[in-house]
């Protein structure tokens, strides 16, 4: 199996590995690069687990091999909070709306609605639930996600009135 010698820079600091070919980026982040809060679910693309950023955009680390990431700036869950501990404007938005649950597709979800509301986008409520789309939520509650999408779209529904919703 051939090695490659790969330099990435994960949240800012950079990692130099060498990496099997078949290397996926998640199992290098993880394994590799010691940075475990992404999460691999399914490995096959499909529940969005395993989701980071990838040079701005949000990327399935199952689907990437390492050696593609060679060069590149990678963001995950762990890079997300300010230096004091500060939480980024997605990440409250979560934990106002009790949209954490079981946690473990959560790094995925927030790295994607991190993705699509950089550099100022402001996406609509509509497209935020569509890109949450791509994600499976084993513990089926998508109510706490859809009211976190609602406090950072600027479209929420005071207290009361959003019960009955089905994402
Ligand atoms: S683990 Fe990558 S999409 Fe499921
Ligand atoms: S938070 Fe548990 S699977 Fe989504």
């Amino acid at each position: 199996m051939s090695e490659h010698v790969i330099e990435v820079s994960v949240n800012g600091q950079r990692v130099r590995a060498h990496v099997e070919a078949r290397r996926t980026l998640g199992d290098f982040l993880r394994i590799d690069a010691g940075f475990t809060g992404t999460h691999l679910g399914c490995e096959h693309g499909v529940c969005g687990a395993c989701t980071v950023i990838v040079d701005g955009l949000a990327v399935r680390s199952c689907l990437m091999l390492a050696v593609q990431a060679d060069g590149a700036a990678v963001t995950t869950i762990e890079g997300l909070a300010e230096p004091d501990g500060t939480l980024s404007p997605v990440q409250q938005a979560m934990r106002d709306n009790h949209a954490l649950q079981c946690g473990f597709c959560t790094p995925g979800v927030v790295c994607t609605m991190t993705a699509i509301t950089a550099n100022d986008a402001q996406p609509t409520e509509d497209q935020m639930i569509a890109a949450m789309s791509g994600h499976i939520c084993r513990c089926t509650g998508y109510q706490g996600i859809r009211r976190a999408i609602r406090q950072l779209t600027g479209t929420a529904q005071p207290a009361g009135h959003d019960h009955g919703d089905h994402a």
